[in-house]
């Protein structure tokens, strides 16, 4: 079906190019740095690279559909016939090939699917075409929309959509060269219901307007994965002269109090590793069931209402998401097996810009919680013989890049680049760090490449003695280097003193100054062999299976399955229908598939939770309880 007239005439002279806003030969140099090859997509970007996308685009919630047009502006080989994109379950409707204002319909195949990548759609490129324009519409699977009924928001009287497009999902509802080594400017006019507002990753409203048409552009060229939408029932309120929040209007005002330092964490990123390049910096809070706590979506992160624990303690999570801005979108991980260089520099730069905002003391306890979490994943990887998962550099070939997507890129990263800081020393590398940013800025990055520049721009430039075994090791090799830097932290120090007194001398424990981040330490280090009244004095004294913050809550639930601590599983069940965030929803789920017992409640929360998950999370805990096989089909 094609997009009904009326609605491409109401686009005809709101769309005006971008083509001559920008200087296309200084991008296209940029774009032809050595494209390498990406085993997650089926792009060649030697033959013929996207520049530029025109959307234009219409949501329908009573179909869960959106129809659309995606224009594509290319430079390509003249010789080359065929424009390879991906897609993955779109119904593709017709193609036209020409320029931007004259195309005529050419032909197109959709290739066999395959799982993970979805199906190449092949379009035959007659000479002198630089545009496609494919008209096409998504379909149920599309993976990375999730559509939810009014129930599923905070208003509970509208709908909402929104993507996820990162890691490969992009292409499940646009098709597009959808590799991150790929980048291209976007345009777009999105049409949907009166009363509702929608927000991309780009250049955004503030307001809704009465038709629920809506421009957007995005003038600097972005990979694929940044490429996304929200629609909702929601609301603009500012934070300062560049930063906003954007909620339904039962969240704005707790929203607004929670990032009520983001100019100033805006302001101290840019003082450590150089100017923000995206103009504005945006959060929109999106219903529970958003499967991540944030993502970076350009001028615009996504956040899980999870973070709004009223006392701004998970506020590292926006410093993180800020940090992309940098790390990730203006320099890119080339492929997925250098995810990495994306999460482990952001990490580094999440700690320092935390680091900067409230101290040092701060930021050493974020980094030993977070190698408590390191340590254990790579124990348990290493047991089950997935030594090479624990690579920096990883091999997913043949794999979804999801599997990634482990606290290797994120910590071990980190503790890669907090080693270099310790052998170097924090102005040179903090020196070397801005000139990265500033000389790869809108270019992607391998390891490769990474090391190249390490050693011309810091080893070299300033003779250190840091060698290449010790480089490879980190990043070529299993487990973790013994030379890992150990953070100290005095709070934490002070909290492993009261539980010790705590389990030795049955004194309970003085909390009132404690901070989340020390009540999470005191949660994990609680010992396997606590007995039910133990943990029940504890709840009883600090209330924890009532806690409000989802980080308590998760750990803590954690630690109830281990000790099986029947009190707090009613919680832990709203906690689990309520909260759709993997990170919370994984750990927890795999304890409870530990045990006969706690699996068959495992699966009765799960069956009735499902629907509310975003695929991204379906995905995941399928495979963790087997879901498909239990259930029987
Ligand atoms: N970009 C990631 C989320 C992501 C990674 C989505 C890979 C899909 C594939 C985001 O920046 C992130 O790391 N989010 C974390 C937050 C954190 C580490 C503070 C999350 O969601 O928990
Ligand atoms: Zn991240």
């Amino acid at each position: 079906m094609r997009i009904p007239c009326i609605f491409l005439l109401l686009f005809m002279d709101c769309t005006d190019s971008v083509q001559n806003q920008f200087n296309i030969n200084t991008i296209d140099e940029n774009l032809m740095t050595t494209p390498v090859k990406d085993i997650h997509s089926y792009a060649e970007p030697s033959q013929a690279i996207m520049q530029h996308l025109k959307w234009e685009a219409q949501v329908d919630f009573d179909s869960s559909r959106i129809s659309a047009k995606a224009s594509i502006r290319i430079s390509r080989d003249p010789k080359v016939e065929v424009l390879l994109l991906d897609t993955k379950n779109l119904q593709i409707d017709s193609v036209h090939a020409g320029t931007e204002t004259e195309a005529v319909p050419t032909s197109f195949k959709l290739a066999k699917p395959d799982e993970i990548l979805g199906s190449a759609l092949e379009i035959e490129l007659p000479e002198q075409a630089d545009w496609v324009h494919i008209y096409y519409q998504t379909t149920e699977q599309a993976e990375a929309l999730q559509w939810l009924n009014p129930q599923q928001t905070a208003g509970k009287t509208h709908p909402f959509l929104f993507t996820q497009s990162q890691a490969i999902l992009a292409r499940t509802w646009i098709p597009l060269q959808d590799s991150p080594g790929i980048r291209f400017t976007y345009e777009a006019t999105v049409k949907v219901p009166p009363q509702m507002l929608a927000l991309m990753s780009a250049s955004n409203p503030q307001h809704k307007n009465a038709l629920g048409i809506y421009h957007f552009r995005m003038e600097q060229p972005i990979p694929a994965y940044l490429m996304a939408l929200a629609v909702g029932d929601i609301y603009f309120q500012s934070l300062g002269p560049r930063s906003g929040v954007y909620a339904e209007p039962e969240v704005i005002e707790s929203a607004a109090y929670e990032f009520g330092e983001l100019e100033q964490m805006i302001s101290i990123a840019e003082e450590l590793y150089g100017p923000y390049r995206w103009d504005r910096y945006d959060i929109i809070v999106l219903p529970p069931s958003f499967p991540f706590g944030g993502m970076e979506n350009p001028r615009l992160t996504f956040a899980t209402p999870s973070i709004l624990a009223g006392d701004r303690s998970l506020t590292s999570l926006v410093a993180h998401e800020l940090a992309h801005s940098w790390s990730g979108n203006l320099v890119t991980n080339a492929t997925w097996e250098d995810f990495w260089l994306n999460e482990g520099f952001t990490v580094y730069f999440e700690y320092r810009i935390m680091e900067a905002l409230y101290g040092k003391e701060y930021a050493e306890m974020l980094a030993l919680l977070s190698l408590q979490d390191l340590r254990a994943e790579v124990k348990e990887m290493m047991e089950s013989k997935r030594g090479s998962d624990t690579h920096l550099k990883l091999d997913l070939k043949n794999r979804n890049p999801d599997d990634g997507v482990t606290t290797i890129a994120y910590d071990k990263g980190y503790y890669f680049l907090r080693w270099i800081e310790m052998r170097v020393g924090r102005n040179n590398w903090d020196q070397f760090i801005v000139d990265y940013f500033e000389e790869n800025a809108f270019q992607s990055m391998t390891t490769a490449r990474f090391l190249r520049f390490l050693q011309k721009n810091l080893i070299d430039k300033h003779n250190i003695n840091l060698y290449r075994d010790e480089l490879e090791e980190w990043i070529y090799h299993s487990g973790l280097p013994e030379s890992l830097p150990e953070p100290k932290s005095e709070k934490f120090e002070l909290v492993e003193e009261s539980l010790k007194k705590w389990l030795e001398q049955g004194e309970m424990p003085n909390t009132a100054e404690w901070s989340t981040h020390e009540w999470l330490h005191f949660i994990k280090a609680l010992p396997g062999d606590l007995d039910t009244a133990a943990v029940r004095s504890l709840d009883q004294a600090y209330n924890l299976t009532q806690s409000r913050n989802a980080e308590i809550q998760a750990a803590w639930y954690q630690q109830a399955i281990r000790y099986q601590y029947q009190a707090a599983y009613p919680a832990m069940a709203d906690f689990l229908n309520q909260v759709g965030r993997r990170k919370f929803l994984a750990p927890l789920y795999t304890a409870l598939a530990g045990s006969e017992k706690d699996k068959v409640f495992a699966l009765k929360v799960y069956q009735q939770a499902r629907p509310n998950y975003h695929f991204v999370s379906v995905n995941t805990i399928d495979e963790i309880l087997q879901y498909e096989l239990e259930i029987g089909n």
